[in-house]
């Protein structure tokens, strides 16, 4: 599938891999939080005060922390901080089993959704990707009447970078009363006025729509998260065994995940700064013929034109010492048919390794 490649340093818009410095276009670290010495110093701290954790079913200041600051930032009154962020659908799912009765879920959802779904029990019908007259469609077909369905999808597909049409979905589901759950792993930090992610950024943020985050992407930190209300807490205490039968995660990454949460609140100019970085390369990139939309997001994906060999295309953007990620045919779970060219931008791009990377696209031919 993927040719997996040893990252030397911290994540960052300039790496080095296998004993070569690269501009670094790839991965999900959108603000470059992993390396950044908040985050490193709080990490160090914190071990140091509170040891790695606290082993299964107990808490630590850092832990809480999260969770507190994490409430904050979504603007809820609670949040669930979570082992994994490939977890949080299953935590979704499982919390809100007594509410639905079937799972209506986006044919190229990320594998946790799938993961997550298949381990609760109930009926599931997948509907075509990003399609809202395919979703209304399969509702219509397969909910018998009286039925609360279920919608799970991606808020942010990860290969594609394509944003589920969630405002869409939650007009559909309204008649049935039906409740929404996003993997917003890619939106979260970046997406929104607040950087809440897919919800706020289409207007959805209500009562029944719920989202499972992660911090271990535009936070820099690591972990899962689940922003609520009291009674989604509620539910997970009751519904989901993970917290009570598994070690919660580890104190450095905590800390580290708070410290994230706090750089990002507090600077509101960081998601500016990428949302311009995203712009600019999406308008070059259109400058070279590609098929690019416009969109606040950062995954850029970049498909054959001119029969243009995208895989020879990473290699030569490789000996020019510039680093993106070729994702072959269905590589990975919304990886289309053909292969594609996956851009991650960083708001710690320069202009400099923005342009320079449009002109070993250009060189490409
Ligand atoms: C859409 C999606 N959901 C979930 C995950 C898992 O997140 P984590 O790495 O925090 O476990 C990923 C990881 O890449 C992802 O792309």
């Amino acid at each position: 599938m993927y040719e997996e490649m040893m990252l030397e340093s911290p994540l960052g818009p300039r790496m080095r891999i296998e004993g070569r410095e690269y501009d670094y276009f790839c991965g999900t670290s959108y603000y470059c939080l992993h390396g950044h010495e908040r985050l490193i110093r709080a990490a160090c701290e914190a071990t140091r005060a509170y040891g790695l954790g606290p082993a299964t079913g107990w808490d630590m200041p850092p832990l809480r922390e999260v969770e507190e600051l994490a409430a904050s930032f979504f603007g809820t009154p609670a949040a669930k901080y979570i082992v994994s962020g490939y977890l949080g659908n299953f935590f979704l799912v499982h919390a809100l089993k007594d509410e639905y009765h079937a799972i209506f879920v986006d044919e190229v959802s990320h594998y946790s959704v799938f993961d997550a779904i298949r381990s609760v029990g109930k009926p599931i019908h997948p509907f075509p990707r990003l399609d809202p007259g395919g979703l209304e469609a399969t509702l219509k077909d397969r909910l018998r009447p009286g039925e609360v369905p279920l919608v799970i999808t991606d808020g942010v597909f990860p290969v594609t970078g394509a944003m589920a049409p969630l405002r869409d979905y939650v007009e559909i589901l309204a008649p049935y009363e039906g409740i929404l759950c996003v993997d917003d792993s890619h939106g979260v930090g970046v997406l929104g006025e607040h950087g809440r992610g897919s919800l706020e950024h289409w207007g959805v943020e209500g009562e029944r729509c719920y989202l499972a985050g992660t911090l271990s992407k535009a936070f820099g930190g690591f972990g899962g998260l689940i922003p609520g209300d009291e009674a989604l807490m509620e539910k997970i205490s009751r519904n989901v065994r993970i917290p009570v039968g598994a070690s919660p995660p580890p104190i450095p990454a905590a800390a580290a995940s708070a410290e994230g949460i706090r750089i990002l609140g507090e600077h509101p100019e960081m998601r500016e700064r990428l949302w311009e970085n995203v712009a600019y390369l999406r308008g070059r990139l259109r400058g070279l013929g590609f098929p690019v939309e416009d969109s606040p997001v950062p995954i850029i994906s970049l498909r054959s034109v001119r029969g243009l060999d995208l895989k020879g295309v990473q290699g030569k953007l490789r000996e020019a010492g510039i680093m993106v990620k070729y994702v072959p045919p269905r590589g990975y779970s919304d990886a289309p048919g053909e292969g594609t060219i996956r851009i991650a931008v960083f708001s710690e791009h320069t202009r400099a390794q923005l342009d320079r990377l449009v002109e070993a696209l250009r060189a490409c031919g």
